[in-house]
């Protein structure tokens, strides 16, 4: 049987400058009340200008491979996924190759946004089990604040993105221990994509980038806010029975479930579909925001390092974003 794949590290990375909801009070028409009563967020953190995803990936970097006691010529692959690219192309993967100071190593770049985590752990689980490499750096980061609309029309999307990075690395299991990622599961409904999307700049579009884009804030993200709810908080739950299921396992298996930090009274929602203890569920977005593709990393690296994971554990990923996308994971670990 090939091996499995297993997490030897784990870091993440936010930038210093932390906005709390007054702050936005002070910017923009909302409240700490509305904001924490609709999402649980009281906090996050915004990177200065000149800081793009890819320094927040390379900074999570250094501590996952810190952390994973290798030195960085070891790596031999690299997959990065973001919504917020330091550029229109290239993606992100080679800007971390070159900021590391790694080899010719190849870098892919995933675009799955909230669930661009679980879909390249899948990409990496399937190269380390066909042993085609043996450390993948996995990074998913973000800067969303430089994009943002603190107009009434964007408001709802504003106040919930945060910048954030983290990274782990893979590597096959060399014992026979059962350890290591069991199962991922992966979905979409393209249907949606206008419900959740940043429609501009667009390849559909001669020219892609006008000056009446800044003037009907064409270049911000839109969401249809209640569809995004009510989806999130049933295809979640979906996703992490399918999991189970494959692994002949129940909700009480479960140590820890991370889902996609998008909206406490969503996770909240999750975890009552799912009727798993609240406290067997990770919750940070109180202070990060929503990162988008980086907050299961996040959210991981912070169980890890606070002792919340235990070898053997079972532990579930689960998200749900843009696209709509929607996937799970399961962890022995
Ligand atoms: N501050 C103050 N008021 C606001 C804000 C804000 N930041 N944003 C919107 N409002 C106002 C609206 O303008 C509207 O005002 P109006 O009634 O005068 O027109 C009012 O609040 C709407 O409030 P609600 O009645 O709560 O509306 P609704 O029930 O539709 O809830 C909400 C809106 C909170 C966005 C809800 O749809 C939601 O939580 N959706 C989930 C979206 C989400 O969390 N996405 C996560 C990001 S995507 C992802 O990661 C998957």
């Amino acid at each position: 049987m090939n091996p499995r794949t297993i997490i030897t590290g784990t870091g993440h990375f936010v930038p210093p400058k932390v906005v709390t909801n007054f702050d936005l009070e002070k910017i923009m028409n909302t409240s700490d009340e509305w904001i924490q009563q609709r999402s649980g967020i009281r906090e996050r953190h915004y990177a200065e200008d000149g800081v793009g995803s890819s320094d927040l990936a390379v900074e999570a970097a250094w501590r996952a491979i810190e952390s994973a006691g290798i030195d960085k010529s070891e790596i031999d692959f690299i997959i990065a996924a973001t919504i917020a690219p330091d550029h229109y192309f290239p993606g992100i993967g080679v800007m971390i190759q070159a900021k590391l100071g790694l080899s010719t190593i190849g870098a892919l770049d995933v675009r799955n946004q909230c669930s661009g985590f679980i879909y390249a752990l899948s990409v990496a689980d399937q190269y380390i089990r066909a042993g085609s490499y043996k450390k993948i750096l996995l990074c998913a980061a973000e800067v969303q604040s430089h994009n943002l609309d603190y107009s009434d029309e964007g408001r709802d999307m504003a106040v919930l993105f945060g910048d954030g990075g983290a990274a782990v690395i893979l590597e096959p299991n060399p014992a026979d221990d059962g350890r290591g990622i069991l199962s991922t599961h992966l979905f979409c409904d393209g249907r949606a994509y206008r419900d959740l999307w940043m429609e501009h700049p667009s390849s559909r579009r001669k020219p892609t980038i006008s000056a009446d884009l800044f003037e009907t804030g064409g270049f911000y993200a839109r969401m249809d806010g209640k569809n995004v709810f009510k989806n999130a908080s049933v295809r979640m739950p979906e996703a992490v029975m399918a999991a189970l299921q494959h692994n002949n396992l129940t909700i009480d298996d479960v140590a820890l479930l991370i889902p996609h930090q998008a909206n406490d009274r969503i996770s909240q929602m999750v975890a009552q579909k799912l009727r798993i203890p609240i406290e067997k569920v990770a919750r940070n977005i109180d202070r990060f925001g929503n990162t988008t593709a980086a907050s299961i990393p996040i959210a991981l690296d912070e169980a890890v390092r606070e002792g919340r994971v235990k070898r053997g554990d079972h532990i579930v990923l689960t998200a749900f974003g843009s696209g709509f996308t929607w996937a799970s994971a399961v962890i022995r670990w």
